[in-house]
């Protein structure tokens, strides 16, 4: 995710603002850079790469100036280079600006300019900046309000013009933002983290305000311009918690990002009018498309457990026959491949080296190799002829969580994108996107569980074994909630369908051999309830995931886990929530190093 920091006061602003870059660094980049103003002329620096690079080249330069703007880039449009690093100019090199957030109509925007407006990068945040620039007439925060009145999408911005060096522009919808309050001086950024060196006094912006902030005072409107009143809080925060943004891991704050990112991932990638899904990253043409008679999902660990969600919506959505493999297995077994066959490599880090490794086979023999990564110029993003982002922002605990749930609903509209060419007809498309946008809100009924889940956690934090259990498309949220727990917790679990107990796995159980069984209102729901009776006579202690207003559940079982309904395709997207936190409310009561569990690696780079 991208951070932004902008600083006026009395002191030199450069030392502030790289020392406030270096705070946001936990929030993953790939680029960073800086702009001072210091006598009506702006000094700006970029670099790719860590902050240190940034830092080694400002030394070169005598940078003075006591107001400024800076930024760590995440990158979504445009890949990782220094032209694509904020901050960006508008046209005359007078008005700049750092940008978090997605335009969605920079395009629309960029025809509207006309073609008298050149551009340097490949952002929708240059073409944010010579829009407002567009409407500056003098007023630097109207041409602000001005201009957001026509851009849809999200931002969380600070511009700075060189004919006003008294004040800092800043604006927020959808990407958080946060201004400090200092003694003369004010700090604005992303999150508390950067301020919390200077001040713990903080005043936060909600979506649709604009502020304009000088050294001495902070005054906020709203977009028509309405004079909105702040109240200043006090952050309890430490610098470490500000890294989690309150949170005690960043597994539990990826966790809480799902609502929000979820959101980032769909945005802009669909037409309800048309029921249709439109990922331009796919970069095959209609007949191409129609040409695909096979689909191969690669992928490892959980991205492979999203994948096997994914071919359930490829199969019934678009009929094409899909198989999901293992990356470190698809390489080994003579896979049959041909200029038909679309492979999907499916990876959070984009460098998992087993993916990496059957992507590039894949490629040899001929079929189309499509990325569905959330770093943005990773090596597989780079590798592929094509794909998608997911959007998640960075995911920094090594227990993968809000990346599983982008990664389905990429899947999901693609599923839908090649549908539509076949044989899934507006209706359904609009459907399926009508449930899709109930997701996020879904997905935050269930984390207002949260308290609830952690009890139950407490329940079953000594047992040394568990079964998770599930069938259809909640047969991979079982094996997602059982890599969960024993990844983190260390407490060996295992994944089956439930119709496989009867074939062996129901000999273990037992009083201390407990099961999480997924039991959700859908066309299995008769043979999974038949299954969990069949558990319930063996007396194991039983958790089941059920569907908001399915009383029965609770007779047939210890601990119920309530989820609200929803269609069939997107149940994992809901009932694999309560399973990730579950197994973190056991592993922090077991002492695990959550955001590190042992033996483990963010990032596979190895066979
Ligand atoms: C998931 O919690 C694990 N960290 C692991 O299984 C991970 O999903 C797997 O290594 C694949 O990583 P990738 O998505 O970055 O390719």
């Amino acid at each position: 995710m991208c951070g932004i920091i902008g600083y006026i006061g009395n002191k030199q602003a450069l030392p502030v603002l790289i020392k406030g870059l270096r705070r946001l660094e936990y929030r993953g980049y790939d680029s960073a850079g800086v702009a001072v103003l210091d006598k009506e002329k702006i000094h700006r620096t970029r670099a790719v790469g860590k902050i240190d690079e940034l830092a080694e080249k400002v030394k070169q330069e005598e940078i003075l100036g006591t107001i400024g703007i800076a930024h760590t880039r995440w990158a979504t449009h445009g890949g990782v280079t220094e032209d694509n690093a904020h901050p960006h100019f508008g046209k005359d090199g007078k008005l700049v600006l750092v940008h978090n957030g997605i335009i969605e109509n920079y395009r629309e925007i960029k025809e509207k300019l006309g073609d008298k407006h050149e551009y340097k990068s490949e952002t929708d945040t240059e073409i944010l900046a010579h829009l407002i620039e567009s409407h500056y007439k003098g007023n630097l925060r109207e041409a602000v309000e001005h201009a957001l009145s026509h851009v849809r999408g999200t931002y969380g911005l600070v511009v700075m013009h060189a004919d006003h060096p008294d004040s800092l522009i800043t604006a927020r919808l959808g990407s958080p933002l946060v201004v400090g309050v200092g003694e003369g001086e004010y700090y604005i950024a992303s999150d508390a983290t950067p301020m919390l060196t200077y001040t713990k006094k903080v005043i936060y912006l909600e979506d649709g305000e604009v502020a304009e902030i000088s050294k001495d005072k902070m005054e906020t409107f709203n977009l028509k311009d309405e004079v909105i009143t702040k109240c200043v809080e006090e952050i309890e925060w430490d610098d470490e918690q500000a890294e989690k943004q309150g949170y005690d891991h960043f597994m539990l704050k990826e966790i809480f990002d799902q609502p929000t990112v979820f959101e980032d991932a769909i945005r802009g990638r669909y037409n309800l009018e048309e029921g249709a899904a439109h990922l331009g990253g796919l970069n095959m043409t209609v007949e191409e498309m129609r040409s695909v008679d096979r689909i191969i999902l690669i992928a490892c660990g959980t991205a492979s457990y999203a994948a096997m969600v994914g071919k359930y919506a490829f199969e019934r959505l678009a009929g094409i026959p899909t198989e999901v493999d293992v990356a470190s297995e698809f390489r080994y077994r003579d896979p049959i491949v041909n200029e038909k066959t679309l492979v999907f490599g499916i990876s959070q880090s984009g460098e998992t080296a087993d993916t990496i490794a059957a992507l590039r086979e894949a490629k040899r023999k001929g079929a189309y190799v499509r990325g569905i990564v959330n770093v943005v110029g990773s090596t597989i993003a780079r590798e592929t002829d094509g794909g998608s982002y997911i959007h998640a922002g960075p995911e920094l605990a090594v227990a993968s969580t809000k990346a599983y749930t982008n990664m389905i609903a990429i899947m999901m509209l693609y599923a839908l994108q090649f549908g539509r060419l076949r044989r899934i007809t507006p209706a359904t498309g609009q459907r399926l996107l009508k449930a899709l946008r109930e997701i996020p809100a879904k997905m935050n009924q269930i984390l207002e569980q949260a308290d609830k889940i952690k009890a139950i956690a407490e329940k079953y934090k000594d047992y040394k074994d568990v079964f998770f259990l599930g069938r259809g498309i909640n047969f991979p949220v079982a094996l997602e909630g059982s890599l969960k727990l024993k990844e983190i917790s260390y407490i060996h679990s295992e994944a089956y369908p439930g119709g496989e107990m009867k074939h062996g796995p129901i000999a273990l159980l037992s009083e201390d051999f407990p099961v999480i069984g997924i039991m959700t209102k859908d066309q299995l729901y008769d043979k999974m309830r038949s299954n969990i009776e069949e558990i319930r006579a063996r007396k194991a202690p039983l958790l089941l995931i059920a569907t908001q207003g399915d009383e029965g559940a609770k007779e047939l079982s210890d601990d119920v886990i309530y989820v609200p309904d929803t269609m069939e395709l997107l149940e994992p997207l809901l009932n694999t929530i309560p399973l990730q936190i579950f197994a973190y409310h056991v592993a922090v009561m077991l002492g695990r190093d959550v955001d590190r569990p042992r033996n483990l690696a963010k990032s596979v780079t190895v066979e």
